[in-house]
């Protein structure tokens, strides 16, 4: 795979115009306010590198999922002033996609200027699944460039216009963030230290089925909590009350503790929860044995004893990887899980470990917290896309880049 080293050693960038696909796909609150600007800020040293290189750059990324058509309320407008702000120059946003005014901002690009497209996802050729209709928007795409660099790690695992079909078109290399990302995933895979261990949360133990099933193969111990927890409880013959609970999963999970079991993998699972009435902040709720759970309460936290001994198992790792909050850590009520075990991570790389986040919900959840960034080893900017390169999969963003051979068309 070749990187944005290579296109800087290689050629002069004066004058050319570079696409440069990001993932700015960012939380907003309901004034449209981004509440987590993680990945815009991920977003500028590859940026920032063109800009100093003389490139006049086109950033393209999406928002949300519209459906093919504008909608205000997914518009880039607050990630492009953002954006601006971060790089310390103006960034004009485009109305549209590939139309009119996408042309006529990147037609007034001069050296060393952004500028940003609408949402890439107000266009159906995006996210369509007709080859055919993607490439056409491809084609437009590619239009607005001479290079692209492919930086939005998070839509990596999407074969999508933006992301597949421009690679193919254009000269192309993988962002300093992308490179970075993958780095990190290689070393994941490739031999960690150990204990490594592997901390899961969230909601769907479905969303989690093939990294599961993959990390009982590499990692040594495997820590579950969030709302996937309860699937696991229910597996084990606990009842769960009305807790978070994915019927259809249960033959899979009761598969995956047999394997965890016949492997040597440890699989910890909760010994206590916090069970309230409601979903609600203001709702009644205690601490109970995980093997307890009142018929009409619902689990939304590990319970402490369940948080120490996750906190342990951290602590005696010397890799680590999380994806998921251990609860609904949006309600101060049921954000004490989540808390220890990103407390537990920041001791773990302090006494030097090499410790991942993974995933828009994790990193917001620690960032919520209170917790810095460089408080852990890395904090990925994506979440699906990072767990389907654990699960060993084919990720279109990223073997689409490999079969770049020397970038051409370049100024000498
Ligand atoms: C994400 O938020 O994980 C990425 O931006 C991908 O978004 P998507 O799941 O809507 O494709």
């Amino acid at each position: 795979m070749r990187t944005i080293d290579d296109l800087l050693g290689e050629q002069d960038l004066r004058g050319r115009r570079v696409l440069v696909r990001s993932d700015l796909n960012v939380p907003l609150d309901d004034q449209g306010r981004i509440t987590d600007d993680g990945r815009v800020r991920a977003s500028v040293p590859t940026i920032a590198a063109l800009t100093e290189a003389g490139a006049r750059v086109v950033v393209c990324a999406h928002l949300g999922r519209p459906k093919g058509s504008p909608e205000q309320k997914y518009s880039l407008a607050p990630v492009a002033e953002r954006l601006g702000e971060l790089l310390g120059r103006p960034v004009a946003l485009a109305e549209d996609t590939v139309g009119e005014s996408a042309r006529a901002v990147v037609d007034g690009l001069q050296d060393g200027q952004v500028a940003l497209l609408e949402n890439l996802r107000f266009n159906p050729g995006e996210t369509s699944k007709d080859d055919a209709e993607r490439g056409a928007f491809a084609d437009q795409l590619a239009s607005l460039a001479d290079l692209y660099v492919s930086d939005g790690f998070g839509v990596v695992h999407r074969k999508q216009a933006s992301v597949y079909d421009v690679a193919r078109r254009l000269p192309h290399v993988a962002g300093t963030l992308v490179q970075a990302e993958v780095d990190v995933l290689q070393r994941l895979t490739h031999d960690p230290a150990r204990p490594y261990v592997v901390v899961l949360g969230g909601a769907k133990v479905s969303d989690k089925l093939g990294v599961i099933e993959s990390l009982l193969t590499t990692a040594d111990k495997l820590l579950i909590g969030g709302g996937m927890a309860f699937t696991f409880l229910k597996a084990q013959g606990y009842e769960v009350g009305r807790s978070l609970l994915e019927q259809d999963q249960l033959d899979p999970v009761r598969g995956y503790l047999q394997q965890a079991a016949e492997r040597g993998v440890e699989i910890l699972l909760p010994t206590d929860v916090v069970a309230a009435t409601e979903f609600a902040a203001d709702a009644e709720h205690e601490v109970v044995p995980a093997d307890a759970i009142p018929a009409d309460r619902l689990g939304l936290d590990i319970g402490p004893e369940s948080a120490r001994a996750f906190a342990a198992a951290v602590e005696g790792a010397k890799t680590v990887f999380w994806n998921g909050p251990m609860g609904a850590f949006e309600m101060v009520p049921y954000a004490d899980g989540t808390a220890a075990v990103a407390k537990a991570l920041v001791a773990a790389t302090r006494a030097g470990a090499f410790t991942v986040v993974g995933g828009g919900d994790s990193a917001a959840a620690i960032r919520q917290l209170g917790f810095a960034d460089d408080d852990f080893s890395h904090i990925s900017t994506g979440g699906g896309a990072s767990l389907e390169y654990l699960e060993g999969k084919e990720l279109p963003g990223l073997s689409v880049l490999e079969d770049s051979g020397p970038v051409s068309g370049g100024k000498e």
